[in-house]
């Protein structure tokens, strides 16, 4: 906190806000007391211009490219860590020890089961369900199977609520894939890794081994790893509204899921890759660009743009990387991919996407990856849902913790009808 204020005149009376600092990133200017002082609201649809809380955990310098996890760079932690570690880094302050990291894995393995009555669930969705339907309906049942970790007052039940939450998440995902393809589930196997298990899940059938390919293994952990978290992103948002209400975790993290559906948003990977799949082959990308610049055409150029970015997107650095060595340890030779680059190379050298600082987000490469490894583009938000759960728990316990913390309730700028009387139906 700052001794330096913002000085706001309104209707000929001065109003002195205090502005804070925090520990990097822009001055914010404080306005709790705005409307108490002048009787006015702010007004910020979408939010461009507003700190909705105070965060220890992820810091995004968008025209720079950085994203730090605790202060941490992605880039470091996509390298060297693990989907495990990260979400200890984000649950806790600190990187863990061995002893600890050791733990953490040891716990969340044990949690990774869903309650037997629970798999009779997705019996009741069709076969054709998009599996984020399925994930928004089982995750929100969580809370009538677990009542013994929903009291949000309590750090130990916040604490039980995250790892079931962390653990079941691969669990209800593999079974909403092998629903829709009509294969049978398979039980999680402890003695595999997080991701390894997740991969078997999937991808395995009971009447034989699954083997998982150690390249794949590494390349989807890394993926988790760059979706983990992402500061006050819509669906991270979601969650804390929801949970501001004392809402319990599994129904907040139901609400996260759905708002991360969106194509805006988590479902952009789906659509990056359902879009350079109908544009094929890189003679067509000229048309698709022009398209994406017609103001008229509602088209745009899927996994380019961010809310917050205004450079290269760290993670897709990160992604482009990844396909190489996915498609060389699988020896996959997908066109896709050239045209995904060609598409790129023609954005940013386009004056419209270089004027409005439109680059590739995480989502332009990540769909060409995991469709290489054999997932089906319906099951791309919700292994983004799997891995973004570290973020929204860890955000919600921050903000649960928080002993200033309020019910989120955002106010208006009301354009309806003034007060009038009712007219009587046969007068209408
Ligand atoms: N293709 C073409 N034009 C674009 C694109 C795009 N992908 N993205 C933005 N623009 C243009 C807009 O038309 C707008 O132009 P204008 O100023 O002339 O009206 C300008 O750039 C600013 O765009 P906004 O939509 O106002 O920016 P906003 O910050 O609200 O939206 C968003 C960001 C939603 C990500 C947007 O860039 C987009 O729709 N991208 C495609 C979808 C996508 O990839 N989403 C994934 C985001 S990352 C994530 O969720 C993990």
């Amino acid at each position: 906190m700052s001794d330096k204020n913002a000085t706001v005149n309104l209707n000929g009376a001065n109003l002195d806000m205090p502005v804070h600092q925090g520990s990097v990133g822009p001055e914010v200017v404080d306005i709790r007391k705005f409307y108490a002082q002048t009787g006015a609201f702010t007004y910020d649809p979408g939010f461009t211009s507003t700190a909705s809380c105070e965060s220890g955990l992820t810091y995004i310098d968008g025209g720079e490219g950085v994203l730090l996890h605790r202060g941490y760079p992605i880039g470091q932690l996509a390298e060297h860590s693990s989907f495990m570690e990260v979400a200890y880094l984000l649950l806790n302050d600190e990187l863990p020890s061995q002893d600890e990291l050791n733990d953490f894995t040891y716990t969340i393995t044990r949690h990774t089961m869903l309650h037997e009555q629970l798999m009779q669930f997705y019996q009741g969705f069709r076969r054709d369900a998009h599996p984020m339907a399925i994930m928004c309906g089982v995750v929100g049942a969580l809370s009538a199977f677990y009542h013994d970790s929903t009291d949000i007052a309590d750090p130990e039940h916040r604490k039980i609520s995250s790892h079931r939450l962390i653990a079941k998440m691969p669990t209800i995902a593999a079974a909403a894939y092998k629903y829709s393809i009509g294969q049978p589930f398979l039980y999680p196997d402890n003695s595999l890794s997080y991701t390894g298990n997740f991969l078997r899940m999937t991808f395995g059938v009971p009447a034989e081994p699954y083997e998982i390919h150690p390249a794949i293994e590494r390349a989807l952990d890394r993926i988790f790893i760059l979706h983990a978290d992402h500061e006050q992103n819509a669906s991270t948002s979601t969650v804390r509204l929801a949970g501001s209400s004392g809402a319990n975790p599994f129904a907040c993290i139901a609400a996260g899921i759905a708002c991360l559906w969106g194509p805006a948003h988590g479902g952009a990977n789906e659509a990056a890759l359902n879009m350079l799949r109908e544009i094929g082959t890189p003679d067509k990308i000229p048309h698709y660009i022009e398209r994406a610049k017609d103001k008229n055409d509602p088209f745009r150029l899927m996994g380019f743009g961010h809310r917050v970015y205004k450079n290269y997107d760290p993670r897709a650095t990160v992604m482009q990387e990844t396909v190489r060595e996915v498609f060389d340890a699988l020896k996959v030779t997908d066109p896709v991919f050239e045209t995904a680059r060609q598409l790129e190379e023609m954005a940013l050298n386009d004056d419209y996407f270089k004027e409005k600082k439109l680059f590739p987000n995480v989502d332009f490469y990540s769909g060409v990856i995991l469709s290489a490894i054999g997932f089906p583009t319906t099951m791309f938000t919700a292994l983004f849902a799997l891995a973004r759960t570290v973020g929204w728990v860890a955000q919600w316990n921050e903000m649960i913790s928080d002993p200033g913390q309020k019910i989120g309730r955002p106010r208006q700028l009301y354009t309806g009808p003034t007060q009038r009387d009712y007219i009587p139906l046969d007068k209408r």
